[in-house]
């Protein structure tokens, strides 16, 4: 079989990567992806030279370019984890994040429907459902509540989400979706809370914690998430929904603490900024769906899969200093001569 992953140099999709090209050698895994900010060959370097591994380079959103690759590869699977995918961007700069995660989204979906597709997987998120009250820890998202995004990165997960449903519904794709809370671990973009405070505190800089630090994240480790969409891709119903968590709620503030404690640093590097526009509240997942009809449970606990990462970021400095200073760019560069 063959496999278009879309966003596979990025922190999920590249995780993703690792997983599928050595787990199922018998299948070919392309990776498409555009080499945003957020892009990064260097997650992908223990994979070059794999036979069932190639890497193209494009974007989602290229219609051109997206039906002639179709038309060459024929592909079996898209799994679509290629997006804009931080919050804060969306605030300041809205319209590329229309651009990747709409259109790019139905350009995916129009080849499908020209070429035909055994199954379209999109990776979608927790945020499309909004967020929960602080004061009500008995409540949790199931793929049954409303859609109502609060920032325009959710409102266009969302509006992607939409049009999968909509294409799968007016011209038969098969389709399935997976909505995912926060992941974390190995290969994580430093601009993301936990990368961003392990890369701080071990160069002793303030941590930002926003407003007073009491919203709430469901965490999972990302090769849990993994592991769960490939469970869906195989196993799951065309046309359903599926939400994956693990029941790892925790405040900003304890997250931070906990990663200052692990690596002996002081509390006194916190600093409370400015609350992020629109901020929401909580996100917690009720993962029974998956659980019940694909048998999926996660490995990790947030007590055993921090000091994973943290131990991850310690023995791979380079491939986040590289971020940090500028390197990876000129590394690009120097790859495809732009
Ligand atoms: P990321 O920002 O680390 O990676 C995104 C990748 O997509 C990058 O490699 C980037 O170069 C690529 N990309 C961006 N625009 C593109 C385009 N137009 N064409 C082709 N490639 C493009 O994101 P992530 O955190 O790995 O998230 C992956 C997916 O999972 C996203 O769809 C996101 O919405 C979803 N998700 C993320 C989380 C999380 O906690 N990070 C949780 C749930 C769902
Ligand atoms: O829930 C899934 C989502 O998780 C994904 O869909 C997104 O792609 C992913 O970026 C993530 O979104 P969040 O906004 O929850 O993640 P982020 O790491 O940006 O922030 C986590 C929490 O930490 C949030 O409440 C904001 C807060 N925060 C974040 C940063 C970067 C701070 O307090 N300080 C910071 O500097």
């Amino acid at each position: 079989m063959k496999y278009i992953v879309t966003g596979g140099a990025g922190f999920i999709g590249g995780n993703y990567m690792h997983f599928a090209v050595n787990t199922y050698p018998e299948d070919q895994w392309i990776c498409l992806d555009k080499l945003t900010y957020a892009g990064n060959l260097e997650t992908l370097k223990p994979l070059e030279g794999k036979p069932n591994y190639h890497f193209v380079r494009g974007d989602i959103a290229d219609r051109e370019f997206i039906f002639s690759l179709f038309e060459k590869e024929k592909p079996d699977f898209v799994i679509n984890f290629a997006a804009e995918s931080h919050v804060d961007r969306s605030v300041t700069d809205p319209d590329i994040f229309v651009r990747t995660n709409v259109m790019g989204t139905v350009t995916l979906l129009d080849a499908c429907r020209s070429f035909g597709i055994r199954r379209y997987h999109q990776v979608s998120t927790d945020e499309v459902y909004g967020d929960l009250p602080l004061d009500r820890p008995d409540l949790f998202f199931t793929e049954e509540n409303q859609i109502k995004a609060s920032s325009p990165y959710s409102a266009s997960k969302a509006s992607a989400d939409l049009f999968v449903m909509a294409y799968h519904r007016t011209f038969g794709i098969p389709v399935t979706i997976s909505r995912c809370s926060n992941n974390y671990g190995p290969y994580h973009f430093p601009e993301k809370l936990i990368p961003l405070v392990i890369s701080r505190a071990l160069k002793e800089e303030k941590i930002p914690v926003y407003g007073n630090g009491a919203n709430v994240r469901d965490w999972l480790y990302v090769t849990d998430h993994c592991r769960a969409i490939d469970r869906i891709v195989r196993e799951g119903r065309s046309g359903e929904v599926y939400n994956i968590g693990g029941h790892n709620e925790r405040s900003n503030l304890e997250v931070v603490k906990t990663i200052l404690h692990a690596l002996g640093k002081p509390e006194s590097l916190i600093e409370y900024v400015k609350d992020r526009p629109g901020h929401d509240q909580r996100y917690a997942m009720d993962p029974a769906k998956i659980e019940r009809e694909l048998h999926w449970e996660p490995e990790y606990s947030f007590d055993t899969g921090i000091p994973v990462t943290i131990d991850w970021y310690l023995k791979n400095r380079e491939w986040w200093e590289h971020i940090i200073s500028g390197e990876y760019q000129k590394y690009f560069e120097e790859q495809y001569k732009i």
